[in-house]
């Protein structure tokens, strides 16, 4: 294509009048694409702060169902519950993963029979549940793949019955997405989603949220660097999205968000499917110590990198900061 040049061609002709740069901005914010990420605790009235994630607490069931009737109000379209478990509850096999009467899963019934239409997801890993932390059952210092994975099926198969809408294995276990397929279908559940971690990265980003649900102090030297992903790679991530497909998963989740932008928007192009980035917890920390120190400007910082995520190609965001952005966008209006 042809393009013209200076002085006939002056890029900032378009960008003169606001409203100008409205009629040319190629994407726009809205709150439907929008996933606001939770954490759960036992209890009654309680709500425990995390501390590197400022603003972000951990709710007994009962606060929990107000925060979600935050996202309600917030047209936010769907939340993701995650549990912060008592550590005299973890065993190295996660037993309570198998359990439909869980805490994650009394959350997700008390969640969807207030508010029906919300929509609920639930990561499916045994790491909240497991007193060493790995996402699956470890022998030695391996973590075990098959024996893994015929736990996560019981385990979506009690989330999906619980009432969870869209199930997220967020563990990397080869072959778990068809497995979950599987059981989910042969227990009656056709129409559930699943909305797999397919581009899952070993990340130093986690941090904080191993600290709000309180795994992670025992993980041993190699981290989750046996499942998850190495950062260096990009075809490998491809791959991952390609096979995770393949065994029928609806969604894909690329993970971290902002440094793997090139990841998400390579998936975006070479497969065209719902993509979902994740802002993870390391991410959101790090902007609130900035906000906190004044070093960035706290609204247009979120904005700005929420739309990040919307040019690279992600069709929905796992953010926690959901209602703080859903509030900047209906203010806007
Ligand atoms: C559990 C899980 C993790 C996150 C989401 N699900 C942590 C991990 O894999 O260690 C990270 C989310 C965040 O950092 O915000 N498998």
């Amino acid at each position: 294509m042809s393009r013209g040049q200076y002085p006939n061609t002056r890029m900032r002709r378009n960008r003169m009048q606001a409203f100008s740069r409205r009629l040319v901005a190629e994407n726009r914010l809205s709150v439907d694409d929008l996933i606001w990420p939770l954490f759960v605790i036992e209890g009654e009235q309680k709500t425990e702060m995390i501390d590197a994630m400022p603003g972000v607490a951990r709710h007994s069931i009962d606060r929990l169902l107000a925060q979600a009737r935050q996202a309600v109000d917030l047209g936010i379209p769907a939340i993701a519950i995650f549990p912060s478990i008592d550590a005299a509850l973890k065993d190295p096999v996660g037993s309570l993963a198998d359990d439909g009467d869980n805490l994650v899963c009394r959350a997700v019934q008390a969640v969807k029979s207030r508010y029906p239409e919300l929509g609920v997801i639930c990561d499916v890993a045994l790491d909240p549940f497991t007193d060493h932390g790995h996402d699956g059952v470890i022998h030695g210092d391996q973590v075990l793949n098959d024996e893994t994975v015929e736990i996560l099926c019981r385990q979506a198969v009690h989330q999906a019955r619980a009432g969870c809408d869209i199930i997220a294995p967020s563990d990397m276990m080869d072959g778990r997405v068809a497995a979950i397929r599987n059981a989910l279908d042969n227990a009656g559940f056709q129409n559930i989603q699943i909305m797999a971690y397919a581009a899952k990265y070993a990340s130093s980003f986690y941090g904080p949220f191993r600290d709000a649900v309180k795994a992670g102090a025992a993980l041993g030297k190699y981290g989750k660097s046996t499942y998850q992903m190495d950062p260096a790679n990009s075809d490998e991530a491809i791959h991952e999205i390609a096979l995770d497909l393949a065994e029928g998963a609806d969604m894909v989740i690329i993970k971290p968000g902002l440094p793997y932008l090139d990841i998400l928007a390579r998936a975006k192009t070479e497969f065209g499917v719902p993509c979902v980035a994740y802002q993870v917890s390391g991410e959101y920390a790090m902007k609130c110590a900035a906000f906190a120190n004044g070093w960035l400007d706290r609204d247009r910082t979120i904005l700005e990198t929420m739309m990040a995520f919307r040019r690279a190609g992600a069709d929905a965001v796992l953010t926690y900061f959901a209602p703080d952005i859903a509030k900047l966008l209906h203010q806007q209006r």
